[in-house]
C-alpha cells in the first residue's frame, strides 16, 4: 500500500473528524504514540525497530555495522544453521517450489508436511500430531475448537497471548487461576459447575520470566476434577526432558497430557506450529479448526527444515547440556554482578533482568547493543505484573568465551547507567 502524499495528522482532516464526524479510528493510539516519541527524543535508539542486516550464526549478526552477540532470540538449539537442516530446506525448495498456495485441507498438503507430521510424531512418542503455519494458529485453533459455550477453559493469568486470542476466538466460559499456583488452580476446578467439559491450559515455560509450571502437580490437580489438559511447550521443547520433548516430560506426566502445543519457531530454528496428542478423535480437529483449515500451508523448504531439525533435536543431548551449562553461568554471574533477576536460580534458558522503570530499562538495553550485545527488552502489557525486563535468552551454541563477554558487557552497561554499583 503506498502511503498518502498528505501528512496523516492532516489538521484538516482532524477538524473535520473533531466537528461531530465519526470518531478517528486511530485517536486510542494517541497515548502510545506519543510516550513512543518522548522516550525516542531523549536520543535513544528504538528497541522494537532492531534490524539484522547480515546473521553470521545463532549467536551472531551485524546490527547497524557493528558485530552484536545475540542473546535475546528464541533459537535455544541453534538449529537455524545446522548444516543438514538447510539442506533439505533447499532441496525441497529446489524440487516442491516457493509455495503451497493452499489450505492444508485442499491443495496444501504435500508429502513435506506428512513427513514432518511423522517426524513430529516419533518425537513425541504420540498417534497423532497436526502441523500448522504457526504456534500461534495452533493455540488459536485449540482453544476456540475444542470448548464450545457450555465448556470452560482454565487458564493461567500469565499465559501467552495467543491462549487468549485463542480464547476470544472461542465460545467457552474463561477462568483464570494465579500464575503457577496450584491451589488456586483447584480452587478454580472445584467451583465450576459439574457439567460442561474442562480444559486445563499451562505452559511448561513462561516466557516472560523464564520460570517453569510445577506441571506435576498441576496436572494431577487438573485430572483429578475431571479436567483435559494442553500445555504449550513453545519454550520447552528441545531443552527439556532426555528426549527433548519439554517440561512435561521432565515432571514425568507424559501419559496424562492430553494436546501439546509447540512452535518451530524456537529451538527447531525456523517457522510453524503444532500440536501433538493421543486422543482417539483427534484427526477430526483437521475439519474444524479455523486456524487451520482457512489458511495457506506451510512452504514444503520450512516444512523440510522442520522435519530435519526435530529428528537432530531428539539426539542433541549434549547440546542441551552446554545450553544448561549457558543457562546457570549467566544466572550466576548476573546476580553476582548485583542484577535483580526473576527467578532465584536458572530454571530455563530465559533470564529476566528486572529493572525499575522503562527510563532505566531502555538505557541499559541501549548502553548494552552499543557495546554489541543484543538483548529482548519486554515491558507492560507484554509482561506480568507491570514489570520491566531485559529477556536474555541462551543458546546452545554460545561458546564459554562468548558468554564471558556477555557478562562483562553487562557488567560495563550496569555500573555506566547506575543500575548496579
Ligand atoms: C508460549 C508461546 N506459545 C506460542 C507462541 C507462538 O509461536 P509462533 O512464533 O510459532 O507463532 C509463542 C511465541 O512467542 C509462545 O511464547
Amino acid at each position: 500500500m503506498t502511503e498518502s502524499p498528505r501528512n496523516a495528522m492532516d489538521p484538516a482532516e482532524e477538524t473535520q473528524i473533531g466537528r461531530g464526524g465519526p470518531r478517528d479510528l486511530f485517536s486510542k493510539f494517541d497515548p502510545l504514540i506519543e510516550e513512543r516519541q518522548a522516550l525516542l527524543d531523549t536520543g535513544v535508539r528504538d528497541p522494537f525497530a532492531i534490524v539484522m542486516d547480515e546473521v553470521l550464526s545463532p549467536t551472531l549478526a551485524i546490527i547497524k555495522g557493528k558485530e552484536t552477540i545475540l542473546l535475546g532470540t528464541y533459537n535455544y538449539m541453534g538449529m537455524t544453521f545446522d548444516p543438514d537442516v538447510v539442506a533439505a530446506g533447499k532441496q525441497a525448495l529446489d524440487e516442491f517450489g516457493a509455495g503451497t498456495t493452499g489450505s492444508r485441507v485442499l491443495n496444501g498438503t504435500y508429502q513435506g508436511h506428512k513427513a514432518c507430521e511423522d517426524a513430529l510424531k516419533d518425537f513425541y512418542g504420540t498417534r497423532h500430531a497436526m502441523v500448522f503455519s504457526t504456534g500461534y494458529q495452533a493455540n488459536l485453533g485449540l482453544m476456540s475448537t475444542i470448548a464450545g459455550k457450555e465448556d470452560y477453559i482454565i487458564l493461567d493469568a500469565d499465559s501467552h497471548a495467543s491462549i487468549y486470542d485463542g480464547c476470544a476466538l472461542g465460545n467457552a466460559q474463561i477462568v483464570r487461576f494465579r500464575h503457577n499456583s496450584v491451589e488456586d488452580l483447584e480452587k478454580r476446578l472445584r467451583r465450576l459447575p459439574a457439567e460442561g467439559g474442562r480444559l486445563v491450559v499451562l505452559e511448561g515455560v513462561y516466557s516472560m520470566l523464564g520460570d517453569i509450571a510445577p506441571l506435576k502437580e498441576m496436572v494431577e490437580v487438573s485430572k483429578r476434577h475431571g479436567a483435559m489438559v494442553a500445555v504449550d511447550e513453545a519454550h520447552g521443547m528441545g531443552f527439556f526432558g532426555k528426549n527433548g520433548r519439554g517440561v512435561f516430560e521432565e515432571a514425568g506426566v507424559e501419559d496424562q497430557v492430553d494436546f501439546v502445543v509447540g512452535t518451530f519457531s524456537k529451538s527447531v530454528g525456523t517457522v510453524g506450529g503444532f500440536i501433538v496428542s493421543n486422543h482417539p478423535k483427534f484427526e477430526v480437529l483437521r475439519l474444524v479448526c479455523r486456524p487451520y483449515v482457512f489458511t495457506a500451508s506451510l512452504p514444503p523448504s520450512v516444512v523440510a527444515t522442520a522435519a530435519t531439525s526435530i529428528r537432530k533435536l531428539k539426539d542433541a543431548g549434549a547440546k542441551r547440556e552446554h545450553l544448561w551449562k549457558n543457562s546457570r553461568r549467566l544466572h550466576q554471574g548476573l546476580r553476582q554482578l548485583g542484577f535483580d533477576l526473576a527467578t532465584e536460580d536458572a530454571q530455563s534458558a530465559i533470564i529476566a533482568v528486572l529493572l525499575p522503570d522503562q527510563e532505566a530499562t531502555v538505557r541499559m538495553w541501549q548502553a548494552l547493543i552499543e557495546q554489541g550485545l543484543y538483548v529482548n527488552m519486554a515491558r507492560p502489557p507484554a509482561t506480568p505484573a507491570g514489570m520491566y525486563l531485559l529477556r536474555c535468552s541462551l543458546c546452545a551454541d554460545h561458546t564459554d568465551e562468548q558468554v564471558g563477554q556477555i557478562l562483562e558487557m553487562f557488567a560495563a552497561a550496569g555500573r555506566a547507567t547506575g543500575c548496579i554499583s
